[in-house]
């Protein structure tokens, strides 16, 4: 593993806390995991969590601790720094392009017993070959295919069928299934037409898999399924309560802030920026803003510097004072995790460890 960055602090407690910093809740983070396996398990889904949300092998491994069959990373950086604090099996659910990624894949595929990667491409079907020879192991492919997202994955099953026969035919790689992201409406229908294209090639899918904390808890409903790839669950945001796959309640990851002006009635500015918010947006249905302030309902975020936050108060019942520390609920967990080096677990304000986020950074 690389070196701990120096400890961000001494301190026992959360108000002891220089800000800004990046809290999490661990009754949370634990009744999420909680809750999320056991829906996994009441549907008869695997679950295998995205790491990119959290970047904390303790967090990976306590998911793999309450059943979860593996674990999703987009990076091959990100999963290699899980597969060398033991985590064993790894689907990269981001096609691998670049001769300069077949070493690196090659070295993970090495230090784990279970890989496999979604693609939708042949050039990335190249590498994961290449890597797969490199590395003397095989390794699984998932042909991702296109659901409402219209990011990554094939448009049509008959380019899936292709695909699938071109991994069938090609030694070091195995096909494993489908994958999707998010689990559009359409998912289900395209599982059902490829299956019967690969049916005539005497080829099977066997694994349908599906991302996507916002509609999680409707994964069941699409036909075929049998494993649920979410990532955002652990902490949820504000985006996932908007989205109504979670309430307030449930929120683990939250921003601790410092009021450092208020030259206004109705202005007052944070310590945290874009530099840890991040200028991630959501949904405008779902909120305006770069996050809600826990202490203060009316207050928004409305504007960011890399190091200020604006809050909009003139909504607002309260005034904060200069000094006064607020918990900023922000829009996108995932990349606030990636944005400090430190995250600080809590139980109810008292601090359990304060850990080095490993994986952060991890974008090759
Ligand atoms: C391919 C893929 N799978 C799964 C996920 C997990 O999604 P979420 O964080 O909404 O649970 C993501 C998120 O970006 C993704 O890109």
């Amino acid at each position: 593993m690389p070196t701990p960055p120096p400890c961000a602090s001494n301190a026992r407690r959360v108000d002891e806390l220089d800000t800004p910093t990046v809290l999490i809740d661990l009754d949370r983070v634990e009744a999420n995991i909680a809750a999320a396996q056991a829906y996994a398990d009441q549907h008869g889904l695997a679950l295998r969590p995205h790491v990119k949300t959290h970047k904390l092998p303790v967090l990976a491994h306590r998911q793999l601790a309450a059943g979860a069959v593996g674990i999703t990373a987009q990076k091959v950086g990100e999963a290699m720094v899980m597969a060398h604090a033991g985590v064993e099996d790894v689907l990269l659910s981001y096609p691998i392009v670049g001769a300069a990624k077949v070493e690196p894949l090659a070295r993970l595929a090495r230090a784990t017993t279970r890989l496999a990667v979604m693609l939708d491409n042949r050039t990335a079907l190249e590498h994961v070959v290449r890597a797969a020879a490199e590395a003397g192991r095989a390794i699984e492919v998932l042909i991702e295919f296109e659901s409402g997202n219209r990011r990554t994955g094939v448009m049509e099953p008959v380019q899936a069928r292709a695909l699938a026969q071109a991994v069938d035919a090609t030694e070091g790689v195995r096909l494993r299934g489908l994958g999707t992201h998010p689990l559009g409406s359409s998912a289900a229908d395209f599982v059902r037409e490829t299956r019967a294209l690969l049916a005539q090639d005497g080829l099977e899918a066997t694994v349908f898999s599906g991302g996507g904390t916002p509609r999680m808890w409707h994964a069941h409903e699409s036909e075929g399924l049998s494993e649920l790839r979410a990532g955002t669950y652990v902490y949820h945001d504000r985006a996932t309560v908007g989205a109504g796959a979670a309430g307030l309640e449930d929120c683990a990851l939250h921003v601790l802030a410092t009021v450092v002006s208020a030259p206004e009635r109705d202005r007052a500015v944070i310590d945290a920026g874009s530099k840890t918010l991040t200028s991630d947006r959501i949904d405008p249905a779902f909120g305006a803003g770069f996050g809600a302030v826990l202490e203060y309902p009316g207050a928004l975020v409305t504007s960011l510097s890399e190091e200020h936050g604006v809050l909009d108060l003139s909504t607002c019942e309260g005034r904060p004072r200069v000094g006064e520390r607020v918990r900023i609920l922000p829009n996108h967990a995932c990349p606030v995790t990636n944005l400090d080096d430190h995250v600080v677990a809590h139980r109810g304000g008292r601090i359990e460890w304060i850990a080095p986020v490993w994986a952060r950074g991890a974008t090759r």
